[in-house]
């Protein structure tokens, strides 16, 4: 049983679609361990909470700096003794130990198509805005594993979505997490829970 820690910011959808997936065996051998929050109004700890999920809050105002914060964080997750960490729409950047420690461990999802749209300052609806502005026709969403760089780390999974001429930022974020990163995530998990993805040479091999 892959044993899971999910880390969380806000409205937790992409959790909801995880924990759903599961629940209607689409994704296997899998156990969602702990729900780990740096922001206590985040709509996805109530969501954990309604499923019997260990919800936890550890926010960085709490902690006198990033270090303290970074440490204590850690230890927290060690505590879980998870085989997986992943990242569903987690704002906090994961300090390089952490990185180190969980060597293709961490999994991220990511709302376009790397390495477009994506790297420092490419979050959250910024990320939309950016593929509106330069017109592309696809975008899409990306899960991969999480290096010491950002949104570099192995690809293991895309799913392109189409780019409408009336798109607002709302209404194509909104298109990607519902025919891309609620279908890929929890694809990328059940891969993983059942020992089909392998990273060599930095790509990402899956046997199927
Ligand atoms: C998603 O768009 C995800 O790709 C990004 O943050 C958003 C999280 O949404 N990293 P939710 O909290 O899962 O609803």
């Amino acid at each position: 049983m892959l044993k899971v820690a999910v880390c969380v910011s806000g409205g937790g959808t992409n959790l909801q679609a995880i924990i759903d997936a599961i629940d209607n065996k689409t994704i296997t051998n899998t156990e969602i361990s702990v729900v780990i929050s740096n922001n206590p109004g985040a709509y996805a700890l109530e969501r954990a909470k309604k499923h019997g999920i260990e919800a936890v809050c550890i926010s960085p105002k709490e902690y006198a700096d990033r270090e303290a914060f970074n440490q204590a964080f850690l230890e927290k997750l060690d505590s879980y003794q998870v085989d997986l960490v992943v990242l569903a729409g987690f704002l906090v950047v994961i300090p390089e130990i952490m990185v180190k420690k969980y060597k293709n461990r961490i999994i991220n999802i990511h709302p376009s198509l790397i390495p477009s749209f994506c790297g420092t300052g490419y979050y959250g609806l910024k990320v939309h805005e950016g593929v509106l502005k330069r017109g592309v026709k696809v975008t899409g969403a990306t899960v991969h594993f999480v290096d010491e760089g950002t949104d570099t780390g192995p690809i293991i999974l895309q799913k392109a979505v189409l780019v409408k001429q009336d798109d607002t930022p709302e209404i194509l974020q909104r298109r990607v997490m519902e025919e891309a990163e609620w279908k890929i995530m929890p694809k990328a998990i059940d891969l993983i829970a059942n020992g089909k993805v392998k990273v060599v040479d930095h790509k990402v091999v899956i046997s199927e």
